[in-house]
């Protein structure tokens, strides 16, 4: 199966980049109301959700009616501030079947050569029900799969913002993770 919703004006080797990667990844327009245009097949396995549930809506979906107050500031703070190049946070989020989970979410911008945000581009992954050995193999994974976006990007005249923000603590954040998702089910209205 194919994980992908192509929109012809994305460069093609963006398309096979995200198709080839193993962590689940996403990008959006940097316009209007940062609509998704890809997702890849780890995405979709990762949230139930298909290219062709979630391709032309906006990511925020997947919180159905999680307040999720604290993060999504900080990530409305990242879409305001062009000059910011990333943002890492955990945020509460559904699986289609309604199977919460924490989900650890990175942005960063990928620029025109003139500066311009052109797209945000980002990866998901499941703190809740993760390892900290896990969530450090999956930060490994992704920063090579930051690495090998840049010639990629750089063909197509897009540049990359700023480096991965690395998880300092795995152990910390797959705790505080596991104890967020035990709130919630024992609270579900949450
Ligand atoms: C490319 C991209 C991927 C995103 N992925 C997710 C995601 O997986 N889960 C999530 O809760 N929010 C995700 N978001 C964030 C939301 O779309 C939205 O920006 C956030 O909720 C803050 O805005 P709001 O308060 O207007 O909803 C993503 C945003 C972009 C641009």
């Amino acid at each position: 199966m194919i994980g992908i919703c192509v929109p012809s004006e994305l460069p093609k080797a963006l398309v096979e980049y995200f198709e080839q990667s193993r962590v689940a990844l996403a990008l959006a327009s940097a316009e209007g109301d940062n609509h998704l245009v890809l997702v890849n097949a780890p995405f979709s396995r990762l949230t139930g959700f298909e290219p062709e549930d979630v391709v032309g809506h906006n990511c925020r979906m997947l919180q159905r009616d999680a307040a999720n107050v604290e993060p999504r500031a900080r990530l409305r703070e990242f879409l305001a501030r062009p000059t910011q190049p990333n943002v890492r946070t955990p945020i509460v989020n559904f699986r289609k079947d309604g199977t919460p989970f924490v989900n650890l979410l990175y942005m960063s911008r990928l620029n025109t050569i003139d500066g311009r945000t052109r797209y945000i581009f980002a990866s998901q992954f499941d703190v809740s029900r993760s390892q900290p050995e896990l969530l450090a193999d999956y930060d490994a994974q992704l920063a090579a799969t930051l690495g090998r976006l840049v010639p990629i990007a750089g063909d197509a005249g897009i540049v990359i913002e700023g480096t991965l923000l690395t998880i300092a603590n795995s152990a910390a954040i797959v705790a505080q993770a596991k104890m967020m998702l035990a709130n919630l089910e024992s609270t579900p209205d949450v």
